[in-house]
């Protein structure tokens, strides 16, 4: 009879990665934005730069957000990109109108200063979806002691958002499945909120993702196909799946990092994940999974 790993800690470890280690890696945007855009290090613009401004339209959904986060403040600046704070990224165009690229909120830690969020009133500003050039969002802690759900209106910043980030915001309900608008995403991290849906197919639409983390949620079902050909890191620990391993996941050469642990998954750990040679770390372990592992992981392990 085969072994249960129910109890036993699969983890392979097979070297030292620190990014991978450290809670989380925020991964910058860097090109698929609207083509109109100026790329390059942007250091602000002055008054003495003649005709730069920032987009009166961006400008007035920027203060929307704002508000809604309980930071009135930012209504006092005459133009958001010139008077920028940490936490706030602007771009220009060829005709040197500045245009919101990036949106941060949430005290991530002692040094970087995104602007807080009220945590009992704050939510979502609808004005969001009136960014088109928007390309990271990032709320830490955020909605803690106002749980609402993701709203679904995320989904239409699919033409430019790359990094959405949704952290220990308290989020309940289900993942909207308007999130696999969301095709040029890259990193989707929905680390612990309170999220109790299952995980929508549609998520298989976002095809260039490198990071998912779905992990510390309430989440149930079984784990849909996966096949995410430059997926580097996949965690889905500390649900509630149920179900077997995917052997889609055999598809995912890219895979680095793989936890699964903490959740209710059965069946065999299939043969697929034999073609997963960039692995460094799987964890399978607090799970009713059967063995044994496969060969090209057993051989792994030695080298270990
Ligand atoms: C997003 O996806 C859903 C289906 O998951 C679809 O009904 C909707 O029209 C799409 N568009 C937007 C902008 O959310
Ligand atoms: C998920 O949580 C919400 C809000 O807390 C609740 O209303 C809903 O019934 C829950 N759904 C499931 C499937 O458990």
């Amino acid at each position: 009879m085969a072994p249960y790993f129910s109890l036993l800690k699969t983890i392979l470890m097979l070297m030292c990665f620190w990014q991978l280690a450290s809670p989380f890696t925020v991964i910058m945007s860097d090109s698929g934005a609207p083509s109109t855009l100026v790329e390059g290090p942007q250091n602000g613009f002055s008054m003495n730069k003649y005709g730069a401004r920032t987009e009166a339209r961006e400008q007035e959904a920027v203060y929307d957000i704002m508000r809604a986060t309980g930071n009135d403040w930012a209504t006092d600046i005459p133009d958001v990109c010139r008077g920028r704070w940490h936490g706030i990224e602007c771009m220009p165009d060829k005709d040197n109108i500045y245009h919101i690229v990036g949106l941060s909120f949430g005290a991530l830690s002692d040094d970087t200063a995104f602007p807080t969020c009220d945590p009992v009133r704050s939510y979502i500003s609808q004005s969001i979806t009136k960014l088109p050039y928007l390309r990271t969002l990032f709320f830490y802690r955020c909605f803690s002691y106002n749980p609402q759900p993701i709203p679904a209106f995320l989904g239409q910043l699919g033409p430019t958002l790359q990094t959405l980030v949704l952290r220990e915001n308290g989020h309940v309900g289900p993942i909207p499945s308007e999130l696999g608008n969301l095709t040029h995403l890259r990193v989707l991290d929905l680390h612990k909120n309170n999220l109790n849906s299952s995980i929508p197919v549609s998520l298989g639409w976002i095809t260039g993702l490198r990071s998912l983390d779905l992990s510390g949620n309430k989440l149930t079902g079984t784990i849909p196909g996966l096949t995410f050909p430059v997926l580097n890191v996949l965690d889905l620990s500390k649900n509630l799946l149920t179900g077997a391993m995917p052997s889609s996941l055999g598809t995912c050469h890219s895979l680095i990092k793989i936890d699964f642990s903490h959740n209710r998954l059965t069946g065999q750990i299939p043969n697929s994940i034999d073609g997963l040679t960039q692995l460094i770390l799987m964890d399978l372990s607090f799970n009713r999974l059967l063995g044994p592992l496969p060969i090209s992981l057993k051989s792994l392990t030695t080298i270990n």
